[in-house]
């Protein structure tokens, strides 16, 4: 049963999620949300000059991915890896998608987890036997939450360069870092320390661009299914209890799947987070909306009012921030 068909049913939860190596492959591209990320639609803001600075730095860094013309010189004293940190929301995943329109050749375009859950289907030496020689593997939200992972990608990104790949890579939000991420570069070198001295990082500062007009909130609906019925294309309606249910019984790395060609999402009796796995599976849910632009009309509690304030004084506070972030961009009659 494709996707599609599964959409009829109206359900979320009946939705065919299951990814083959092939779909997996054929997944590694941006995302919806980022198909028409370019340079030239990138506006830095000018209070933040680390803004307009990574704009030049990846234009030189795809630049050299291609080798050719004016940047073939400075290609050559480049690192190979680019490593792009700073908050959530000031665009890093937009010049990431960037760098690979930008650049020519056989590329690819993941989440880590994308990435991780490949090595997991394929086994390690098909995974690199597909990607080698590509001109750039892109990795967005670079885990360091799990030592096996960040390993296991290290050791991947090493045989890749040497077979003259470039890297680019963007920062998760990592758990504890309370401020602005500051120390994500730091730790993310660390982690892949015999790669570190191939990669250039560049700190983005900013504000959230999402929250750069104004200060929005997520919006209620009463009546879910009347809303739905007003948007073009496929629209699944479910209670949010059964979602989170669901989401507990797929691979985060599948999520991808379960919303693929979906317009919206109807979700009734939204309440507030009790245990923190179930808010965060739903932030990795959040996510896979967001990048595929999958609108979200939801009745009871407004989502951005959902994890509890002892959730956002914790560890996982940046990863919630964000959730709610892109929760109020989904929620918005504007969206999409
Ligand atoms: N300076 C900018 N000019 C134009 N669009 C921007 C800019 N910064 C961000 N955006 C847009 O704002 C949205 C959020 O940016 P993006 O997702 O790239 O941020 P991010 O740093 O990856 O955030 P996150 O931490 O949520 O992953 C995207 O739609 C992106 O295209
Ligand atoms: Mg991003």
């Amino acid at each position: 049963m494709t996707a599609e068909t599964s959409v009829s049913s109206g359900r979320l939860v009946d939705r065919d999620a299951a990814l083959s190596a092939q779909q997996m492959v054929e997944h590694l591209v941006p995302p919806r949300q980022f198909a028409g990320a370019s340079l030239d639609n990138y506006r830095p803001d000018e209070d933040h000059p680390s803004q307009g600075a990574a704009v030049d730095a990846i234009r030189a860094f795809a630049g050299g991915a291609q080798g050719v013309g004016l940047f073939r010189k400075k290609a050559q004293a480049a690192k190979p890896g680019i490593y792009l940190d700073g908050g959530f929301g000031v665009g890093k995943t937009h010049l990431l998608a960037a760098a690979w329109h930008q650049t020519k050749g056989r590329k690819y375009f993941g989440t880590f987890i994308e990435y991780t859950a490949l090595v997991g289907a394929l086994g390690y030496a098909p995974t690199v036997e597909l990607l080698k020689g590509a001109s750039l593997i892109a990795i967005d939200e670079f885990e360091l939450d799990d030592p096996g992972d960040t390993r296991l990608m290290a050791r991947l990104l090493n045989e890749l360069a040497a077979t003259g790949s470039r890297i680019a890579a963007t920062s998760n939000t990592p758990p504890n870092a309370l401020g602005e991420g500051r120390f994500a570069a730091q730790d993310f070198l660390r982690e892949i320390d015999s790669l570190a001295d191939k990669f250039e990082t560049l700190r983005i500062d900013g504000l959230d661009y999402r929250r750069r007009d104004a200060e929005a909130h997520a919006r209620a609906s009463d009546d879910v299914a009347g809303e739905l019925a007003g948007i073009a294309g496929p629209t699944t309606i479910d209670e949010f209890d059964t979602v989170l249910r669901h989401l507990s019984t797929v691979h985060p790395s599948r999520y991808v799947r379960l919303v693929e060609g979906l317009a919206a999402i109807g979700l009734t009796g939204v309440h507030s987070f009790g245990h923190q796995t179930d808010a965060l599976r739903f932030v990795a849910f959040v996510d896979r909306l967001y990048d595929a632009q999958v609108r979200i009309v939801a009745q009871g509690a407004p989502l951005d009012s959902v994890f509890p304030e002892e959730m956002l004084q914790g560890g996982y506070r940046k990863k919630y921030l964000r959730a709610i972030s892109r929760l109020i961009a989904l929620t918005s009659s504007g969206a999409v």
